[in-house]
């Protein structure tokens, strides 16, 4: 029940980054891990949790404790004529568990296919994808906390999902680790295809069922997303920045392209890959990093280097969008 120490996490995260932790835990149930966070030994001062490392960019080694869950099992724990509630341990890759879902005629989270990561991220980022988000279908969301070792159970609502947030990139961050979710997942036909592309994608398809909107989705994603082992990335790099409407309004005049959607009456979220595209940084390539040819929201890494470099590259990006349009860019991945 102890940490290793100078653990390389290299194949840790999706950038695959060459940085180590001083010290590393995998975990392997929620026993466990009460168990190591109750020894003083354990206690650090700084700890973070990682998932599938598919949102996090390393800029340096990581001097303290990572913990990583590498729990797995998958389990209906209650089902009625409508719903069924699943428990999703932490460590369960995402894209597994959508595939269980879709396979038993669960509706939900057929939008969300191909999602890397894992299921004990969640509800950290209310990850989301064509017009469906994590916060849709999680029912609550089992944690230990850190300090006290101690089980508390969080409701869909205590969560205080946003777009890419929750109360655990907040006022608790790094104090509570995700051990498993609970999705409600509809057992009625219900779909969600109105976000453009898929709409599109489904006429290829003879008919709409779950299983054919998971392979839309697939087939959106494979067309689009640079394939991490290929191209080391971390999917958006930065989050669709909200604006105000009169903004908006103003850069519309010269950019008549420009994608919104509706936020509040004052408000409209922009699409962060158009504007890198329109500021003619799409397909950008400075040494080994650049933005994706396909989408330039996606910074990828060419070949071996530094997260330092990354994050100098996307600090770029954000100045020139910033020069452009006048438009803040926020890192959607966690730098660290
Ligand atoms: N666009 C461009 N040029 C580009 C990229 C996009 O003009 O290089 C335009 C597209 O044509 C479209 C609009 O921008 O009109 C939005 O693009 P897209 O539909 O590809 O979605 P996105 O807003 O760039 C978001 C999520 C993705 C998610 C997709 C699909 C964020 C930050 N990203 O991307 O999530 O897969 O919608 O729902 O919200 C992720 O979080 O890692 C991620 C990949």
């Amino acid at each position: 029940m102890t940490a290793i120490s100078n653990y390389s996490l290299k194949s840790y995260t999706t950038f695959q980054t060459d940085y180590s932790a001083k010290s590393f835990f995998a975990c392997k149930s929620e026993n466990h891990l009460i168990s190591f966070l109750e020894k003083k030994e354990n206690k650090h001062t700084r700890i973070f949790v990682l998932g599938g490392g598919s949102n996090i960019l390393f800029t340096q080694n990581f001097e303290g404790l990572i913990i990583n869950m590498q729990n797995t099992s998958i389990e209906i724990i209650d089902e009625n004529d409508d719903f069924a509630y699943i428990k999703a341990d932490a460590g369960v890759v995402w894209d597994n568990f959508v595939e269980f879902c879709v396979n038993r005629n669960f509706y939900g989270v057929e939008n969300l296919s191909l999602i890397p990561g894992t299921v004990g991220a969640t509800p950290v980022q209310n990850i989301g994808a064509y017009g469906v988000e994590a916060k849709d279908v999680i029912y609550e969301v089992n944690t230990v906390e850190i300090d006290s070792a101690k089980t508390k159970i969080f409701s869909n609502y205590d969560c205080k999902f946003g777009y890419r947030d929750s109360i655990f990139k907040n006022e608790y961050k790094n104090k509570y680790v995700v051990s498993s979710v609970v999705f409600k997942l509809s057992k009625l036909e219900k779909f969600n295809i109105a976000y453009g592309n898929i709409k599109a994608e489904l006429e290829n398809f003879e008919n709409i069922n779950v299983q054919n909107i998971r392979q839309a989705v697939v087939n959106i994603r494979e067309k689009k997303l640079p394939n991490t082992d290929e191209l080391p990335n971390a999917g958006s790099f930065f989050k669709n920045p909200i604006i105000s409407k009169s903004l908006y309004e103003e850069l519309l005049i010269k950019y008549p392209t420009l994608v919104s959607y509706p936020i509040s009456e004052n408000a409209v979220k922009a699409a962060a890959g158009q504007l890198i595209d329109l500021a003619g940084l799409k397909g950008l390539r400075k040494n080994n990093v650049g933005t994706h040819e396909n989408q330039a929201l996606v910074i990828v890494k060419y070949a071996e280097t530094k997260g330092s470099e990354i994050h100098y590259f996307s600090k770029f990006i954000q100045q020139e969008v910033y020069s452009k349009f006048g438009i803040q860019l926020e890192a959607e991945v966690i730098i660290l």
